[in-house]
């Protein structure tokens, strides 16, 4: 059988077969797209940038509004994002970015951005708040005789752009590991309010729903054929400070096991991105504790560590985030990963419900923290976007235990992580149980905010920044305005605005 005729077996679609650029016409101008994609994983590779072509051929002929509503799993890569904003081609884009471009467009004001909980994404498009689903392009690994897809590297919202949309594109990528099938358990949908049920899932590793996507196919339009690598991304060497981060959170979980507050294989773990996060779980690695388990939304190197030398015993996630290595590792024991790993639609991966029944231990990276422990994950300076929420707040607000942690300075000391006020909230002070610097770990469970505001000073701080906010708490105190919370507002974002204007907080 030929490459082709294994990969697309279903009849009907392999008559559909034509060039990204064909495909990419047959997307309206205005139309709102639903592609796959999550964290640089299953992302299209070729209608995106045929569609930047076109769109950027619009605008040199004077078309100068000719854009997309660009909806996604996620962040996803240079093809997908990087190409459409270069084209100056979204017009809105949700649920979360992190693209170099996309972040200098929306903070020069041109271009819209929707930054939202990845678990209400599905529900809310399914609601028609957003307006009208007109396309989905989705990556998929194969098609199967009666038309069921087999997933790609990740999940993402690919099933709500499957039902949700009046025409579907997919991209049949031969570069994807044929053997992914079966990894994947997609429950399809849950259904709207008042009409909803409990959702089966009562361990980590518990399947509900079935290994493939499915659509309507006389909704697709086009089947593309690509065979390019996901971006694989390779994460930063562990430094020192994500080292002593590990090893803090470390040292509280096995306080907390001793303390007989977590079992002794703990909760099922959540991740964030990025690369304090992939160094805990390099520690978790080299720590004391056997048979962990995973439910979190992205799989990234140090996980698949784990799955390796036997600590983790099983990840569920909606996709996958591997550098290069851990991406050959990973397709070269398949069979392996996919009696350990399953990936489901982020509805799912992210759904408080679930995080709330298995008792999540959740860890994320942060931009800021103030002294009362609000949290900022989102914004530089109050005002300009880095990349997005994510599922950061279905986690840490939904989890059994939640982790926030950073290093406890930023642009080489002249910033402070600790401060007065955060010049964003994202996480309020409800949220947020424990904050890790490589300084130290301040456990805010059960504190009034003025003694979570010593905790954090000693333990969190950098000892640069450490007499400044002993200052303005003790000045904050003596304020005559309200101690529950003591503030003073006249200067409790002046660290931000002194650092706009000298360069230092
Ligand atoms: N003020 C200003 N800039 C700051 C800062 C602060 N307090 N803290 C960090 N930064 C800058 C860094 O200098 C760096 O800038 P650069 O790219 O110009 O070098 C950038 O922010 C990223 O910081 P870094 O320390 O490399 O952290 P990271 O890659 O671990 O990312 C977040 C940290 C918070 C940006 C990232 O984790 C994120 O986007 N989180 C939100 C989404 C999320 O939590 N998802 C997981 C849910 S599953």
């Amino acid at each position: 059988m030929s490459l082709v005729a294994e990969r697309i077996q279903n009849t009907f679609l392999l008559a559909k077969v034509m060039s990204a650029a064909k495909a990419a016409e047959l997307i309206p101008v205005g139309a709102n797209v639903g592609m796959s994609g999550f964290t640089g994983a299953g992302y299209p590779k070729a209608v995106p940038q045929a569609l930047a072509y076109r769109l950027a051929a619009l605008h040199a002929a004077g078309q100068t509004d000719a854009r997309i509503g660009l909806w996604t799993g996620a962040s996803t890569a240079p093809e997908l994002d990087g190409a459409l904003a270069q084209a100056q081609g979204i017009e809105m884009r949700l649920p979360y970015q992190s693209d170099p471009t996309c972040r200098q467009l929306i903070n020069a004001g041109q271009m819209h951005y929707t930054d939202m909980h990845l678990s209400h994404v599905a529900q809310t498009v399914c609601s028609g708040v957003l307006g009208k689903l007109d396309v989905a392009v989705v990556e998929v690994a194969g098609i199967l005789p009666d038309g069921r897809l087999i997933p790609s590297t990740s999940v993402g919202n690919n099933q709500t752009w499957l039902d949700e949309a009046d025409h579907i594109i997919l991209e049949v990528n031969f570069h994807q590991n044929p053997a992914l099938e079966g990894m994947h358990d997609i429950a399809h949908g849950t259904h709207p309010p008042s009409h909803r049920l409990p959702i089966p899932l009562l361990k980590a590793s518990d399947r509900i729903g079935t290994p493939y996507l499915q659509c309507d196919l006389s909704k697709v339009i086009a089947v593309v054929i690509t065979d390019h690598p996901d971006r694989n991304s390779a994460f930063d060497a562990p430094n020192d400070a994500s080292f002593r981060i590990a090893e803090h959170i470390i040292d509280f979980l096995q306080h907390e096991v001793k303390a007989g507050r977590l079992p002794p294989e703990l909760l099922p773990l959540q991740s964030g991105v990025g690369n304090i996060a992939n160094a805990v779980l390099a520690g978790l690695n080299q720590g004391p504790f056997e048979n962990l388990t995973a439910y979190t939304e992205v799989l990234q190197d140090g996980m698949l560590d784990m799955l390796r030398s036997g600590k983790l015993a099983f990840a569920s996630a909606t996709a996958l985030s591997l550098g290069p290595e851990a991406t050959a590792e990973f397709n070269n024991n398949i069979a392996f990963y996919r009696q350990r790993i399953v990936l489901r639609p982020e509805e799912v991966s992210n759904h408080p419900e679930l995080i709330r029944r298995l008792g999540v231990i959740a860890m994320n990276a942060m931009i800021e923290a103030d002294i009362y422990g609000n949290v900022n994950s989102t914004h530089i300076m109050g005002s300009g976007i880095m990349n997005g929420i994510g599922g950061s707040g279905d986690f840490a607000r939904n989890a059994y235990l939640s982790f926030f942690m950073s290093p406890s300075v930023a642009k080489g000391g002249k910033i402070s992580s600790i401060v007065p006020m955060v010049s964003h909230h994202d996480h309020t002070e409800h949220d947020v149980q424990v904050i890790v610097t490589e300084q130290g770990l301040a456990d805010l469970r059960g504190l009034a905010p003025t003694q979570r505001a010593e905790l954090i000073v000693e333990r969190c701080a950098h000892p640069s920044f450490r007499p400044q906010l002993r200052d303005y708490m003790e000045r904050a105190r003596h304020s005559g305005a309200g101690l529950h919370t003591p503030h003073l507002l006249d200067e409790a974002l002046s660290w931000h605005s002194r650092y706009l204007k000298t360069g230092q907080m």
